[in-house]
């Protein structure tokens, strides 16, 4: 029997997601299955598989199934002035071994952003497994930039047609004012972009990372920015996922935002990160 048949997909909610039911990661995904799984990721968005007693190889058997995984271990760096590297296995986690944070972005909330918008060729998805996870806080929202560019004024999507924007690594920050708005640019990207397979159009833009409209003043740039950054943050366009150890998501970068709640520091989490580049990008990229 075709495995795909046993595949159930339940919407996690109205504006983006869904539930996969039917998989143990622990055993081969078919490629039927596969084939279901990479129709749904870019149909909802966000993909999420509870219950899943998986190891790290498992996690980057299933990130396969969507484009370039990249599995060296993650190299950690405490000098703050040095860029970390985002790619590879990675964990999420502000459990502390000596002394000693045995991940990366520990505590506290994060802003909205894409994984990789600073590279030139970002992130086409992550991975998140959820090992330890609060008794309280610690969500991470998925806000959905196709239906928030879909319910723009024309106007507006008129003005923004043809428009870059500059993205900045801006992780070890917290707050949109430190980011540096006139440093020089990691990569510069439309502020609109296609999905390749839906053919849906989307915001491209974050409060954690994107520094500057190009050709508008600062001002201008700025004031914009704020609008379409509140725009896409709106309630109505996203989702909130409460985690339960044993929950693996992947979302598209192309397609969403993600961002964290705060959380208690006193309380431990643990997740473990895969990227998934696009195939024939080069490793190089930080
Ligand atoms: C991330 O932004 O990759 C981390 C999200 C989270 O900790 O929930």
């Amino acid at each position: 029997m075709d495995k795909a048949q046993n595949i159930a997909i339940e919407p996690l909610s109205k504006v983006l997601g869904a539930r996969i039911v039917g998989l143990d990661l622990r055993l081969p995904v078919d490629d039927s299955s596969g084939d279901v799984l990479r129709e749904a990721f870019s149909y909802y968005s966000v993909l999420c598989l509870s219950d899943q007693e998986i190891e790290a190889d498992h996690q980057a058997d299933f990130a396969s199934l969507f484009g370039k995984v990249d599995r060296s271990p993650h190299r950690p760096t405490d000098n703050p002035n040095e860029r970390q590297s985002t790619r590879g296995v990675m964990y999420v986690s502000n459990i502390k071994r000596d002394g000693k944070h045995i991940g990366v972005l520990p505590d506290g909330e994060m802003h909205f952003h894409s994984d990789g918008s600073h590279r030139e060729n970002p992130y086409r998805a992550t991975s998140l497994y959820a090992i330890k996870v609060p008794n309280s806080g610690g969500q991470t929202m998925f806000s959905n930039l196709a239906a928030a560019y879909d319910h723009l004024e024309e106007e507006t999507k008129k003005r923004l047609e043809g428009l870059t924007a500059n993205h900045v690594f801006n992780y070890n920050k917290t707050r949109r004012e430190d980011i540096p708005k006139n440093a020089e640019a990691y990569a510069e990207h439309p502020l609109v972009r296609t999905h390749p397979i839906t053919g849906r159009k989307s915001l491209y833009l974050s409060r954690l990372m994107t520094a500057r409209i190009n050709g508008l003043e600062e001002k201008e740039s700025e004031e914009l920015l704020l609008d379409l950054l509140d725009h896409c943050e709106s309630p109505e366009f996203v989702y909130t996922h409460e985690w339960v150890p044993g929950d693996l998501i992947i979302w598209d970068n192309r397609s969403v935002n993600h961002a964290r709640k705060d959380f208690p520091r006193e309380q431990e989490r643990l997740l473990r990160r895969f990227t998934v580049s696009e195939p024939g990008t080069s490793d190089d990229e930080v």
